[in-house]
């Protein structure tokens, strides 16, 4: 049975890593195969250098930016339907959302966006889980989990708040034909946890 993919996405300290986590772990214990992928993909090539970037050493225009984040994702593609035919459940703390989310709201063509998105065929969720945060609530999350070590994204609250409109665009519009659903992150995370297990069994999605 082929397996599928759910996303987690949202804006910085939206809790994608605890509820990727969360749910690794609760696939694990019922004895369910899970990748886990997560992005930027720092221990790649690609990641090495939008780590330099994110921490201001190197400068890059946002061409440059949406196809560097593009090309971390795609060189996955492969590893990603593999996973799926085995029959995993294949994680993602961030996948192509963040990349257009970002860029666009740093200046990047939507329309441009989608399509070379979608030139690039990247395996498409069965589910994305928005989590839902304010950028008010995500700049406490991320000053107190990080104090002034914040990259420089995440510095820049006008910034972050187009960021969060491009997220809420791409939930209204279910980009990519994906399956998207919006929960409130500001909840406890095991009742998120609790809430998207409610939709994922281990062979399907159901919302
Ligand atoms: N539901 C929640 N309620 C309160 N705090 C939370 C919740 N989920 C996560 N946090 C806390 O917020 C911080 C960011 O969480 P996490 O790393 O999971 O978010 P993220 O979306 O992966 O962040 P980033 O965008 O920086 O990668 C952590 O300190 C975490 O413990
Ligand atoms: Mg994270």
């Amino acid at each position: 049975m082929a397996g599928f993919i759910i996303c987690f996405d949202g804006i910085d300290g939206a809790g994608k890593k605890t509820q990727s986590d969360l749910l690794v772990k609760s696939m694990n214990e019922i004895g369910k195969n899970v990748s886990l992928h997560s992005y930027p993909d720092y221990e790649s090539r690609y990641g090495k250098i939008i780590r330099e970037f994110l921490d201001g050493k190197i400068e890059m225009d946002v061409n440059e930016l949406f196809l560097l984040y593009l090309l971390d994702m795609v060189k996955d593609k492969k590893t990603i339907k593999e996973e799926i035919a085995r029959g995993d459940i294949v994680v993602m703390d961030r996948y192509f959302p963040t990349t257009i989310a970002y860029q666009c709201a740093g200046g990047f063509d939507y329309d441009n966006a989608r399509k070379l998105e979608e030139v690039m065929k990247l395996p498409v969720p069965s589910l994305i889980v928005y989590l839902d945060v304010s950028v008010e609530v995500s700049f406490e999350r991320k000053s107190k989990q990080k104090g002034h070590q914040v990259d420089r994204f995440e510095k820049d609250k006008l910034y972050l708040t187009k960021v969060k409109e491009m997220y809420d665009r791409l939930y209204e519009e279910k980009y990519s034909g994906a399956q998207w659903i919006k929960i409130d992150a500001t909840e406890k995370p095991e009742d998120i946890h609790q809430k998207v297990m409610g939709l994922v069994s281990v062979d399907r999605v159901q919302v």
